[in-house]
């Protein structure tokens, strides 16, 4: 009964919106290409009973699928899903799917990778160090964890929720929640307060929304860019040719203002560009403060009282601080939309943070040039978009890969800094300077000058970039190793 309602349903959308559900046909059939093309066999079912070592911070129900376990069901994604592949094999049936959707992903994945007998819950890793032979030990512990060749740091940047407390919070008479945590809570007919203007302020609005809250206010205290859930604006922008805010970031600013935020340009960012942070994806939200469903307020909490915040409302441009008009906005629950700790990496050799080559500023922002063994794939970026791409997480594993396979291929600490100075370089007018914003445009260079620069890698282009054609880079591998090797001895025999 479901697949045809599910395809008669399908049918009528073709009618509707004929250039969404085209687009939507043909994302289906390119993941199934995708997956048939580009996802590498997993390893077959081991025959060995010995449990292998296992490590992970949290108890699986919270610990597997990373922070999308530790957040509302009610979540989903802003970026097209098309820029959150994670791996070839991924399959997604909407545009934007939810935690649900997206966990089941990972999940699947953990499975047929046979991670289940490799993962260790409730274990924090507090230390990576190197023995003498050059192997990392976890936790000084080398007997019940073993010895290993390369370290992946995939700590992510979301951790525990961060809930700063309020002036005289302790007044208020109302229920206070941060915004990871609204499952099940009930909102309707009540004044929700939402603090913070990020992406979890817009997910609590869309909450509030939907559970029939009778008023609800965003609090915002820094303007923060809004753009459509389309994939086409947003593939636009993640491309960004320039890789950068530059003078000709206006025009996206622009259209954005002009089609976008029509007669809302009071809530637009006067002072910050759009490719200073990464912004909110919402098609919605406009409408619902339009309709007078939710309102957007720009300015600096007061205090709390028994029955809401005193807030003082800045006009667009007032900096955070600034005047403005002070008065009391009242609510029944006040969600802290304020975002999350960043989980740290203090757990690395103390060397990796040494000044001016600390995280992100590493070699492709993810290795250490002291180490190309370590790569911290996805916990060093400060902002981005579309950031959990197989485009680039799985392109940096591999060359985590290549460098442990492949000793002609690993670059010299001196050729690390190098690089780091020069994207410095490249992005020395940028206002937030190197590294700590993600491009597709950043891709583009590094295939350039990351592997075309160096002859030793051309063989290992097709698997690093694709994850196919590993068979060619070993053989090679092989044998200059067995030619090194015959080198060596005619040597000693001399
Ligand atoms: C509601 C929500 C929606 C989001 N939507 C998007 C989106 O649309 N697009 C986007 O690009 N990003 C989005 N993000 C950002 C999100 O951080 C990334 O998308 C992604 O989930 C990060 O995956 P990860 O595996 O790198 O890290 P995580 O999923 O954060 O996983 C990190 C793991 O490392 C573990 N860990 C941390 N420290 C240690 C330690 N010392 N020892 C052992 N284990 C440790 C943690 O327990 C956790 O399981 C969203 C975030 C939230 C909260
Ligand atoms: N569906 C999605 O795609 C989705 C959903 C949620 C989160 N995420 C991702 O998760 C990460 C975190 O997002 P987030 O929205 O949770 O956090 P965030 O981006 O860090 O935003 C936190 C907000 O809270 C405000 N804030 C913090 N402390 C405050 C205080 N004491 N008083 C008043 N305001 C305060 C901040 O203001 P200032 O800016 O002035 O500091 C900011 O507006 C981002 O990478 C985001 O993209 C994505």
């Amino acid at each position: 009964m479901a697949p045809a309602k599910n395809s008669e349903s399908r049918v009528l959308a073709l009618i509707k919106h004929p250039f969404v559900e085209t687009f939507t046909w043909l994302y289906l059939i390119a993941q199934a290409v995708l997956r048939y093309v580009f996802s590498p066999v997993p390893p077959p079912p081991s025959n060995s009973n010995s449990e292998i070592p296992k490590r992970e911070s949290r108890a699986q129900d919270k610990g597997l699928g990373g922070i999308w376990s530790r957040v509302n069901s009610t979540s989903a994604l802003q970026v097209h899903s098309l820029m959150y592949r994670f791996h070839p094999s991924v399959h997604y049936d909407s545009a934007y799917p939810s935690q649900q959707q997206i966990k089941e992903q990972i999940v699947a994945l953990w499975k047929r990778y046979d991670l289940e007998r490799r993962t260790v819950f409730e274990t924090r890793v507090t230390s990576v160090k190197k023995n003498d032979k050059g192997q990392w030990i976890i936790n000084n512990n080398e007997e019940e964890y073993g010895l290993f060749d390369g370290v992946v740091t995939a700590v992510g940047v979301c951790g525990d929720p961060q809930m700063p407390t309020l002036p005289d919070q302790e007044k208020f008479k109302g229920q206070i929640f941060h915004s990871s945590n609204l499952d099940g809570k009930d909102a309707k007919g009540k004044k929700i307060l939402i603090v913070g203007s990020g992406a979890s302020a817009i997910e609590a609005l869309e909450f509030a929304v939907k559970s029939g809250a009778a008023e609800i206010d965003v609090l915002s205290r820094s303007d923060k860019w809004i753009i459509p859930r389309n994939v086409l604006v947003q593939s636009l922008l993640a491309m960004n040719v320039l890789g950068q805010e530059t003078s000709l970031s206006w025009i996206p600013e622009w259209f954005l203002k002009k089609f976008f935020y029509r007669d809302l340009q009071d809530i637009a960012p006067t002072d910050d560009g759009i490719f200073t942070e990464t912004p909110m994806a919402n098609s919605e939200l406009f409408d619902q403060i339009r309709e007078g469903k939710a309102h957007w307020l720009r300015g600096d909490i007061v205090s709390v009282e028994e029955k809401g915040i005193s807030f003082n409302h800045r006009a667009q441009g007032v900096p955070k601080g600034g005047p403005g008009k002070e008065r009391l906005i009242e609510g029944d629950i006040i969600v802290m939309a304020t975002g999350f700790k960043r989980p740290s990496l203090n757990f690395l050799p103390d060397v990796v943070f040494e000044e001016p080559y600390g995280p992100p500023n590493w070699y492709l922002q993810v290795f250490p040039p002291k180490y190309p063994d370590i790569c911290a794939n996805n916990s060093t970026f400060v902002n981005a978009i579309g950031t959990v791409g197989n485009m680039h997480i799985g392109i940096y594993t591999r060359f985590l890969i290549m460098f442990l396979t492949d000793p002609l291929t690993r670059p010299t600490e001196q050729r690390m800094k190098t690089w780091i100075d020069f994207t410095r370089f490249m992005k020395r007018f940028a206002p937030t300077k190197a590294f700590d914003f993600f491009t597709y445009a950043e891709l583009i260079y590094w295939y350039i000058f990351v592997l075309l620069i160096n002859p030793f890698r051309w063989k290992w282009a097709l698997f690093v970039f694709f994850g196919i054609g590993r068979a060619l880079p070993l053989m090679v591998v092989e044998q200059e190793s067995a030619f090194r090797k015959e080198l060596l001895k005619q040597r000693k025999d001399n």
